[in-house]
């Protein structure tokens, strides 16, 4: 029998461990570290994400056939080359490919080299001379740390006190640690964000269907960034003209930058989109699937993901064809109250079992765990409650009937999940 091993323990990942239990090829499924949903599909084992050598050699004595990275942080520690070292088959780009997310540096000058849109920058390493510059330009600007901050290391300042604490936090009270020992500065971009995913074997490339986040905790796209509250797919804002550029001027001279880079893609690469119009810029990207996008994008796919996800490491993806069912899906994120900052944990999730019956909806946990017989909070992010719809505005409602089914102390979720794609469907 097949042997599967997922790596991670969000929303993403159960999604993953979803979709491959309904392959044909009925694998064997093991997660790690997983979670109280993803548990109920596969074994999972306790091991820290960042534990590489533990990783690979569990899959190594357990003989798992194909692995799934999930999360950035074990590729950018380099994960994958550790597998294929003892021979494994991962899917997944190697570290030196990987720092197109884990650097914003490496990034933005791979896209100035490759000529790639997106916005104008500089590059600081002293915070003196980051002070300077903003003093000299206008605002808004957007000030980022270089290294991976877990999405915190962004700050968007309208004013010169703004931009001055932002450098200040990053470059000298180091609050990402070494992650802010070089700064990116940019122009801010106008328009609407949207992610772009695609399958990549460094040869071929094939998109998945567009999709958008919503990173603000409050309705409106007010406070705090947070890992994403809510995503749909596809994004009607992602036209089929917009799709056929993003891949000729963005998609393909990245993955051919990397290549004459010696940094050759293999796996997911997600480039978060700025919008204007009919013009797509890339804010940033990123060496793995979008966590909750992964959800309303897997409830569509129509193909086994197995022989997708093999065909990646097997430099075989030529030969796949992917089907991607036309109802769009959307999912709602439900949190507890405090996130993204402090919250508590081990509340006893209720309703689950009404929505388990519901046709056309999943629950995919993120933050949960089983204790004494109970599903509990276990995280900021707790669920992502999925529906499909035979309309964007049926997939809202249903993914929002089922949300008021599920119950806990202090759950919390945004209710304009979609809003954005309505207004343009219905434009
Ligand atoms: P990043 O981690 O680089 O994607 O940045 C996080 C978020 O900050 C993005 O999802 C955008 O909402 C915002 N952002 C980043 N760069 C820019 C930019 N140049 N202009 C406007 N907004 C930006
Ligand atoms: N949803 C944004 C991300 O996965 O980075």
């Amino acid at each position: 029998m097949m042997k599967v091993l997922v790596i991670g323990s969000g929303g993403r990942e159960h999604a993953l461990v979803w979709k491959i239990s309904q392959s044909p090829k009925r694998p064997e499924i093991f997660c790690i570290p997983g979670n109280a949903g993803i548990a109920s599909l596969s074994e999972c084992r306790p091991l820290k994400v960042t534990d590489v050598k533990g990783i690979a050699r569990f899959a190594f004595d357990r003989g798992i056939d194909l692995t799934v990275v999930g999360p950035e942080l074990p590729l950018t520690l380099g994960i994958v080359d550790e597998f294929e070292r003892l021979g494994l088959k991962i899917c997944g780009p190697g570290k030196a490919a990987a720092e197109i997310e884990g650097s914003k540096v490496f990034a933005k000058e791979l896209m100035k080299k490759y000529a790639i849109p997106t916005a104008e920058y500089e590059v600081f390493t002293s915070a003196d001379k980051a002070l300077d510059y903003v003093k000299r330009g206008g605002m808004p600007l957007v000030i980022k740390a270089e290294g991976l901050a877990a999405g915190k290391g962004v700050f968007i300042t309208h004013t010169l006190d703004e931009a001055q604490r932002a450098i200040t936090s990053i470059m000298v009270e180091k609050a990402f640690g070494p992650a802010g020992e070089r700064v990116v500065i940019e122009e801010y971009l106008q328009g609407e964000e949207a992610s772009f995913l695609v399958f990549t074997d460094g040869k071929t490339s094939i998109p998945l269907p567009s999709s958008q986040d919503h990173k603000a905790i409050f309705d409106g796209d007010r406070g705090p960034n947070t890992g994403g509250m809510g995503a749909y797919s596809p994004a009607p804002l992602v036209t089929e003209e917009l799709e056929r550029r993003i891949m000729e001027e963005i998609i393909s001279p990245t993955l051919l930058g990397m290549e004459k880079e010696g940094r050759t893609y293999r796996g997911i690469l997600y480039a978060g989109l700025m919008i204007e119009g009919n013009r797509a810029r890339v804010l940033e990207y990123n060496a793995r699937m979008g966590d909750p996008e992964t959800q309303p994008i897997l409830m569509r796919l129509d193909t086994d993901i197995l022989s997708i996800l093999e065909a990646i490491p097997d430099g075989q993806l030529h030969t796949v064809q992917t089907r991607w069912n036309k109802r769009p899906s959307v999912c709602v994120v439900m949190s507890t109250k405090g996130y993204p900052g402090d919250y508590p944990k081990g509340m006893e999730i209720r309703g689950l079992e009404r929505v388990k019956a519901l046709k056309d909806v999943m629950v995919f946990h993120a933050g949960t765990a089983f204790t004494n017989g109970k599903i509990v909070t276990d995280g900021g992010r707790v669920l992502g409650v999925t529906a499909l719809g035979e309309t964007i505005k049926h997939a809202i409602d249903r993914a929002y009937q089922s949300v008021e089914m599920i119950t806990w102390d202090g759950a919390f979720y945004r209710k304009d999940i979609g809003r954005k794609a309505l207004a343009r469907e219905y434009s």
